[in-house]
């Protein structure tokens, strides 16, 4: 699939001639733009590096996944996608002709799923590079944001066997460009590769990897789908397209890649060495700090004659990973059900930044049902990683109804249904006590609309300046969700200690707050539902921070310190250079105004 002609088919293309830096210029307009409603993927044919006057001839393109639309082109209906995956799993024996035939064009669609290996060499090998002429400082590579630890490729296919060569992995993960021969290989410790690196490493042999970039999207996509390890993400290529991948080996290790990739950087990674990756503003918004991670030494490059780079931008939601984990979400459905039978839905809205909050929808049969699902989940896959699940029965409304959803929820929110317990959680998550463990909050609303144990309403005034009155360290206050059984109370503060102790203060109004959710002074907006979610699931970690005292449920959101005897550091804000929003403002390259940087924290 040629993306930039599907793309430019259905007007989803903006291509932008101007000379534009590849250090924040570029991913800056690409930022704003996939916070667009009607957002366009960018080619930026002129790109260049303004700190040494290098210009490029490699044209740039951002926002592949713009838009549900562009998904739509490049993966399929996801839907039809899902039952065909559903049909493959509940497979019977045939009973009658029709149904024998039926299955014999099921399984004929396998034959699509298998990679073929082919003789010869690829279109991402019209040129190649070897030695001291493979440089990576030929490539665009992008520096995203101000405190980055230098140029990232973005969207890298990063292929890898294991050490028996019976087992194939594509994974996409963030790489550092070191200098011109050296990548940090950002492969998270629960993550396939990182499996296969550990054989190497106990075996004492270099791994060998290469990371492609370009090509068919719908690869990329496949490399952030999250197999099982050992299925290699090439098979769901081969099922969704119907068509199987095209591999050719690598010009100086055996790794196999897609023959119509546009780059291909291949090498060897010496296991015994770790360097220091990082920082990076990644898709939680927040930065991931420095850590060791191994590192390619690269051996060759190679590409097409015209090659295109590809990239993305993560940071504050909404982004491309919004639309890439649409895709996700909707194709992992049945795959799920065959771990939770009792599951029909689930949804990760795009603020809770996926693995932070999960809604599931159920059929409950008995007591601790919902339990049991939540238990499922945090046992199984990249699932594991959820911090916060909800739960709700099979008469609850649509799970994307945001509106009726929160309500339903809320009026079956009982503490006797709220699970905190521990277990793994994302390499990200910079909120847990300890790196990769920390809290997990289930919370099971599947029974029946709670017992009303009235609340005294108040004005969002009056309740100001009631708290006021206990605590000075209080700055702003909004409630929502008045007329549901629990009404949720956002205060910002100044925080000068452990907020334990202002919940402690406060518990005493409790006969006007049921819910109290506690942000920072500082960079927070109590008028901003969309940013507060994104904050409070990003910032808390379960088992540290929720206070249940009878009825009234207290969550400090705000950034953890000493004060909270937090020992990890605690990661800035992925935030927008503003000299660098206002010269693309004043070159009308963008155009937003004060509501819309508000609006998503730029
Ligand atoms: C835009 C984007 C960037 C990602 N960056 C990383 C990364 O740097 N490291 C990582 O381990 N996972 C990253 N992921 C998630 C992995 O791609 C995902 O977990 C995938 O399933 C890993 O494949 P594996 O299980 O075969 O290792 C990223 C996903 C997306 C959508």
């Amino acid at each position: 699939m040629d993306a930039i002609e599907i793309l430019k088919k259905y007007n989803l293309l903006k291509v932008i001639d101007e000379e534009l830096d590849i250090y924040l210029e570029i991913p800056h307009i690409a930022y704003v733009e996939v916070k667009q409603p009607d957002s366009k993927a960018i080619l930026f044919t002129n790109p260049i590096d303004k700190k040494t006057g290098k210009k490029f001839d490699i044209p740039v393109l951002m926002n592949i996944f713009c838009s549900y639309r562009a998904v739509e082109l490049i993966i399929g209906d996801v839907e039809n996608i899902a039952s065909k995956i559903s049909e493959l799993l509940h497979l019977k024996p045939p009973v009658g002709f029709m149904d024998k035939l039926s299955m014999f064009g099921k399984l004929f669609d396998l034959k699509s799923v298998f990679p073929k290996r082919l003789n010869g060499k690829g279109e991402c090998q019209q040129i190649i590079k070897l030695g001291a002429n493979a440089k990576l400082s030929d490539l665009p590579v992008l520096t995203t944001w101000e405190q980055d630890g230098g140029p990232f490729i973005t969207m890298g296919q990063v292929y890898t066997t294991s050490l028996d060569g019976t087992m194939h992995n594509l994974g996409m993960y963030r790489l550092q460009v070191y200098n011109d021969t050296e990548l940090g290989l950002h492969w998270q410790i629960h993550k396939d590769s990182n499996h296969f690196f550990h054989q190497y490493k106990k075996a004492g042999v270099k791994m060998p990897v290469s990371i492609a970039i370009g090509g068919d999207p719908l690869y990329i996509w496949c490399g952030q789908a999250p197999l099982p390890m050992g299925v290699f993400e090439l098979m769901l290529y081969g099922f969704i397209r119907g068509e199987n991948a095209q591999l050719v080996k690598c010009i100086t290790n055996d790794i196999y890649v897609p023959r119509d990739v546009n780059y291909v950087i291949e090498g060897f990674v010496d296991t015994n060495r770790l360097q220091i990756e990082g920082p990076f503003g990644d898709h939680t918004g927040y930065y991931t700090l420095e850590e060791e991670y191994p590192v390619l030494e690269v051996t060759a490059i190679t590409s097409k004659k015209s090659p295109i780079f590809a990239a993305t931008v993560v940071g504050k939601p909404p982004l491309e990973d919004k639309y890439m984990g649409y895709a996700t979400e909707r194709i992992f459905l049945p795959l799920l059900k065959t771990i939770a039978p009792d599951l029909i839905d689930y949804y990760m809205p795009e603020n809770g930044v996926f693995h932070n909050l999960i809604l599931a929808k159920m059929n409950v049969s008995y007591p601790g049902h919902a339990t049991q699902l939540m238990h499922a989940f945090w046992g199984v896959g990249q699932m594991s990683f959820v911090k916060h699940a909800l739960f709700i029965n099979q008469d609850s409304p649509d799970l994307k109804d945001h509106a009726n959803i929160t309500k339903y929820i809320l009026n079956r929110l009982h503490p006797d249904n709220i699970l905190i317990t521990q277990g793994v959680v994302d390499a990200l998550d910079h909120s847990s006590p300890k790196f990769a463990c920390g809290g997990k909050l289930g919370i099971d609303c599947t029974g029946d609309e709670i017992e009303y144990l009235g609340i005294t309403l108040l004005s969002d005034e009056e309740l100001l300046s009631k708290i006021q009155q206990v605590s000075d360290e209080v700055t702003a206050l909004k409630q929502y969700e008045i007329d549901t059984k629990n009404p949720i109370c956002v205060i910002k503060t100044k925080k000068t200690r452990n907020q334990k102790y202002l919940i402690d203060d406060l518990k005493q109004l409790s006969e006007y707050i049921k819910i109290l959710i506690i942000v920072d002074d500082k960079k927070n907006d109590v008028n901003n539902p969309y940013m507060l979610i994104w904050r409070v699931a990003n910032n808390i970690d379960a088992s540290r921070d929720i206070y249940i005292i009878n009825n009234f449920i207290a969550i400090d959101a705000t950034n953890k310190n000493n004060l909270d005897n937090f020992n990890r550091r605690w990661p800035d804000d992925v935030d927008c250079t503003t000299s660098i929003l206002n010269s693309l403002q004043a070159r009308g390259l963008i155009n937003i105004d004060k509501d819309f940087i508000n609006r998503f924290y730029l």
